[in-house]
């Protein structure tokens, strides 16, 4: 068990580098071929269609973002942070699932320290943020993914970074979420893990899951 999760990470950690350094395709599949006893959450997307699923998966991400925070601006003018959690609560999974349903995609954020349980990282997923956790702050916000998950889809995974607009929600308790949104916060999450957090921090990443309708 221990061999299987470390050979997924070592090739998470290639598709990473592949990525930040630019390594063409051919680098890529060199890189895979010497590996033969790889798992399939670890198999890296074939190289012809690398591209189109990154280039898709980018666009789905920047799509969805507007919707989301278009949406929670305007929720924050209609009835400050209080009325955005409250709206944050019941509409932010329709507005990513409405999307995904127009792209045919999977569309997820998730967390190691999730708000809502439903978006909880997976243990595939888990892994994903750890290889981003390693990150610089700066390097965060250029990188992606594009790998194979346990059943073989292509998924494509982007970093999501603590802005200082993030802060009334997610902050630290002491000084940047107000005592009665912290309290909205603990009575619409009783479970909920994601204060603590400061700009430039992980916050999670977008997971997009391609299947086998989706065309590039
Ligand atoms: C008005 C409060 C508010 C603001 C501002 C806010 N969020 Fe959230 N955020 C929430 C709520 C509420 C949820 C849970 C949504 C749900 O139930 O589906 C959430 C969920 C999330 C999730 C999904 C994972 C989880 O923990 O459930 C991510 C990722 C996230 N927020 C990131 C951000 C980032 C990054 C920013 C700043 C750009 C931000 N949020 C700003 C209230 C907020």
């Amino acid at each position: 068990m221990k061999v299987v999760v470390f050979t997924r990470k070592i090739l998470v950690v290639i598709a990473l580098f592949a990525l930040i350094y630019g390594c063409s395709a051919s680098d890529q599949s060199k890189a895979n071929s010497g590996n033969k006893a790889e798992t399939p959450a670890s198999k890296q997307v074939s190289d012809t269609t690398l591209e189109g699923f990154r280039s898709q998966g980018k666009l789905i991400v920047k799509e969805t973002y507007i919707a989301l925070s278009s949406e929670l601006q305007k929720a924050v003018q209609e009835g400050g942070i209080p009325h955005a959690l409250t709206f944050c609560n019941t509409a932010a999974l329709p507005v990513t699932d409405s999307l995904a349903k127009i792209y045919n995609v999977d569309i997820k954020r998730v967390s190691l320290k999730n708000r809502n349980p439903l978006n909880k990282a997976d243990a595939f997923e888990a892994s994903l943020i750890e290889t981003f956790s390693k990150l610089s702050v700066a390097d965060l916000s250029l990188v992606n993914m594009v790998v194979r998950d346990v059943d073989g889809f292509p998924v494509y995974a982007q970093p999501i970074v603590m802005g200082e607009n993030c802060l009334p929600c997610h902050g630290s308790i002491e000084k940047d979420i107000a005592p009665a949104n912290l309290r909205l916060i603990r009575d619409l999450y009783p479970e909920g893990k994601a204060v603590g957090y400061k700009t430039g921090d992980l916050r999670g990443i977008w997971r997009i899951r391609f299947n086998s309708k989706s065309s590039l």
